[in-house]
């Protein structure tokens, strides 16, 4: 089989090494890459923070993530060897001296050798600008291989992230930033376009004049974990909404691309984000589940939103007339995530009768189903559901999580499952105009139940339209 390993030699440094993203996803990444025989002889992990450690805790702590996460199927001695490439270094972010000392520290590491830096920004978004600032001024030349991968939620609003990027701009290429979504590294994601590029059948049903809604679920039943602090700033609406959730939508309703290069990628999700609309009317739904503001860090008074449920339109041709309804939640009754087209009616049908629906699940499952209605000419209920269902789940010994696999993209400069800067900004516009309706409407937060469906008048929403949340499709 034909799968691809790194060849060369790398070097990726991981700044906010003891955090969460670190050791939940960075790490058992990295083990699945060893595993799969896709690393080069020589490369080095370094682990770049605050924290005064020994190289030897830094390991131990790096085992014992990779331990938890991948559990059974753990090689040890493939573990021991990973664990030989991986070193730590005590830095301060903000001093350029320190900077200067790893370079050197590298410089030894590496015997001078020069190779692609990956530049791992697993650190609150505080950190970016003083890790980017002293990168860029501790290069040993303007052309240093230095890669930086900086995850989601870039910026906090689109004047934070116009001002990161142009910050980033002074002391780096474009090309050399990977602006990273998790969700366009997951199977059920990519599948979306690879189905969509591989079947024509898709394509003409997949258009605003075939479509009476989409519907776009992300709940979950977890809650916001050890995240307070991050989550309390942010809301559903900026942790989820703003890139995976949007993301989602411009993938299901974008032209194909015509060529496979990741600008004409780019260009048409852009194309879609940047043609969001929020309606007038009450197309926006939010809640906070019973007990948020007892959870520990969370301030007594916060309204933080933790479910959402809104109402958009895409302002292009035959799509004006769709709406888009896009719902996540946490400590909800399930975790599912999941596209639901729903197809239009022949006229002459009865408005009780089933619609078609086309089902692209992302998670727990990854899966794509087909409903359609078959009509007997006999029997008390004439007409039934045929549901035709497939995994979409990579299969076979090569699959990736999703930083494993977005990992191997920056090594290979491919920025098809990265962001763009005018998405990202875009679904920014989208974001603040959602949050600035609440404000000027005063939306009220309204509160659920834990395990619950969220806020009852969800229902209002679809309600409106003659429709019906798609709830297990
Ligand atoms: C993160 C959000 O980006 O994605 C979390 O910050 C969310 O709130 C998580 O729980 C969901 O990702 P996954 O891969 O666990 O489904």
């Amino acid at each position: 089989m034909n799968i691809f390993r790194i060849k060369k030699p790398f070097t990726l440094t991981i700044f906010g090494a003891s955090g969460d993203l670190a050791k939940l996803k960075l790490f058992p990444a990295l083990y699945r890459l060893a595993e799969q025989k896709r690393l080069p002889a020589d490369f080095s992990i370094v682990g770049f923070a605050r924290t005064e450690k020994t190289q030897k805790q830094f390991q131990q702590e790096f085992e014992t993530s990779i331990k938890a996460a991948v559990k059974k199927d753990l090689d040890p001695t493939l573990l021991k060897n990973l664990t030989q490439h991986v070193h730590y270094f005590t830095g301060q972010y903000n001093s350029l001296e320190s900077f200067y000392e790893y370079k050197k520290f590298l410089k030894k590491l590496n015997n001078g050798k020069k190779q692609p830096h990956l530049a791992y920004f697993s650190v609150p978004p505080q950190a970016f600008k003083p890790i980017i600032q002293n990168l860029g001024e501790s290069k040993s030349s303007k052309n240093e291989d230095i890669r930086l991968i900086i995850e989601k939620p870039f910026g906090e609003d689109t004047k934070s992230a116009t001002e990161l990027y142009h910050f980033i701009s002074r002391y780096f290429d474009e090309k050399q930033a990977y602006l990273l979504d998790h969700f366009l590294g997951k199977s059920g994601v990519q599948s979306i376009l690879n189905l969509r590029q591989t079947n024509r059948i898709l394509n003409i049903l997949l258009r605003g004049a075939e479509i009476s809604n989409i519907q776009i679920n992300a709940i979950e039943s977890i809650g916001i974990k050890e995240r307070a602090g991050y989550f309390d700033q942010v809301g559903i609406m900026k942790d989820w909404i703003q890139s995976h959730l949007l993301q989602i939508l411009a993938l299901t309703t974008m032209n194909v691309p015509i060529s496979g290069s990741a600008e004409s990628l780019h260009r048409e999700k852009n194309s879609i984000l940047s043609a969001i609309k929020l309606p007038r009317g009450n197309n926006i739904i939010i809640g906070q589940y019973d007990g948020y503001t007892k959870e520990k860090g969370i301030p007594k008074g916060s309204k933080t939103e933790t479910f959402a449920a809104v109402r958009l339109l895409i302002d292009q041709g035959e799509w004006f007339k769709v709406p888009i309804y896009i719902r996540t939640g946490k400590k909800l009754n399930k975790k599912l995530t999941t596209v639901v087209v729903e197809f239009k009616k022949l006229a002459f049908q009865k408005d009780t009768e089933e619609p078609n629906l086309l089902v692209i699940e992302i998670g727990p499952e990854e899966r794509v189903s087909i409903k359609l209605l078959n009509k007997y000419q006999t029997g008390d209920s004439p007409y039934e559901s045929i549901t035709t269902s497939k995994s979409i789940a990579c299969s076979g010994d090569y699959c990736l999580p999703p930083h494993g696999l977005l990992l191997l993209d920056v090594i290979r400069e491919n920025k098809s499952s990265f962001l763009s800067f005018p998405e990202i900004i875009a679904s920014w516009q989208v974001t603040e105009a959602i949050l600035e309706r609440i404000k000027r409407k005063k939306i009220r937060v309204e509160k659920y139940k834990q395990g619950s469906e969220g806020p009852k008048s969800q229902h209002k929403l679809t309600r409106q339209d003659g429709f019906i949340w798609h709830d297990d499709p």
